[in-house]
């Protein structure tokens, strides 16, 4: 943590979506340990306790003295009436959210272009892009109020890299890089910042859900690789928010694995 200046995340109130796994549970971790109170969004309630427990244990670790604030609250990013109500149901201490780390997403299948299920089309376009555009909106409303905050999306060297099999993911992280240039090139000028973290392949459940819950097909798509860790991704969002205020990161990455196993 040496690394990063987290004084100026100190009491900041940082809301992350997709929070119960992977990347954002790192990340919501890391803030945690940087003295920032944090808000975990996600499905899974059960998952959110986990990591709810967590980042108090990552706040106690980090003696900051500052923030140590954590709540989880329920978000599916399809549901609009779930989207529409997140903002009344923050808890009292996080009514004025700082950073928002619009980080849930997924990809469902492998399929080639004519046999991609429709459920798996839906479920990549309305949470990737309309769930995260529909949070970005929200927030774009409060920062623009304040004249302050930071949303920072989570897209991909498949936002930059298309692969076959991919065609649908790949375009939904496109449309995340186009978004969030255009949403930082309309806020150019304000104290409002806007990053686009582009992680390159990180072991985490993404595998799992792409496979349908197939562990073996998972596990292979990281075989003989030294994949990324969500750690490593969570530091760079940590990087990005805490960079002095006159400091917008536009894009971090993409990342690439290293090197093989
Ligand atoms: N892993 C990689 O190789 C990789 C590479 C580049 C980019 N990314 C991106 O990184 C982000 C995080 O992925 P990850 O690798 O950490 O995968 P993960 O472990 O599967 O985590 C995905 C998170 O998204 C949440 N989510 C999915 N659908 C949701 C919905 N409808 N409403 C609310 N939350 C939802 C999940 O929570 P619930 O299921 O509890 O709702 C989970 O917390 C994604 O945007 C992904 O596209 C990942």
């Amino acid at each position: 943590m040496s690394v990063f200046p987290t004084a100026r995340l100190h009491d900041k109130v940082v809301l992350v979506t997709g929070a119960s796994s992977g990347i954002g549970a790192a990340a919501a971790k890391l803030f945690a340990q940087a003295g920032a109170n944090v808000v975990l969004a996600a499905r899974r309630a059960e998952k959110l306790a986990d990591v709810q427990a967590a980042c108090q244990e990552a706040n106690k670790a980090g003696s900051t003295g500052h923030g140590g604030h954590c709540a989880a609250v329920s978000l599916d990013m399809r549901n609009t009436e779930s989207l529409d109500t997140v903002l009344q149901r923050l808890p009292s201490w996080a009514s004025t959210v700082d950073v928002l780390v619009n980080n849930a997403g997924l990809a469902m299948g492998t399929a080639k272009v004519g046999e991609i299920r429709a459920e798996d089309l839906d479920a990549m376009l309305e949470t990737n892009v309309r769930g995260l555009i529909y949070m970005s909106q929200l927030f774009v409303r409060e920062f623009k109020q304040r004249n302050a905050g930071h949303i920072i999306n989570i897209g991909s060297v498949a936002g930059v890299e298309p692969y076959p099999g991919g065609s649908v993911y790949c375009a939904t992280k496109f449309a995340v890089r186009a978004f969030t240039e255009a949403l930082m090139k309309e806020l150019v000028g304000t104290p409002i910042r806007v990053t686009n973290v582009q992680p390159g392949m990180v072991e985490t459940e993404f595998s799992l859900v792409r496979y349908y819950g197939d562990k073996d097909a998972a596990d292979k798509v990281y075989h003989g690789i030294e994949a990324l860790t969500p750690h490593d991704i969570a530091e760079e969002i940590v990087w990005a928010a805490s960079r002095p205020a006159r400091v917008n990161i536009a894009e971090a990455g993409p990342f690439h694995v290293a090197r093989s196993s």
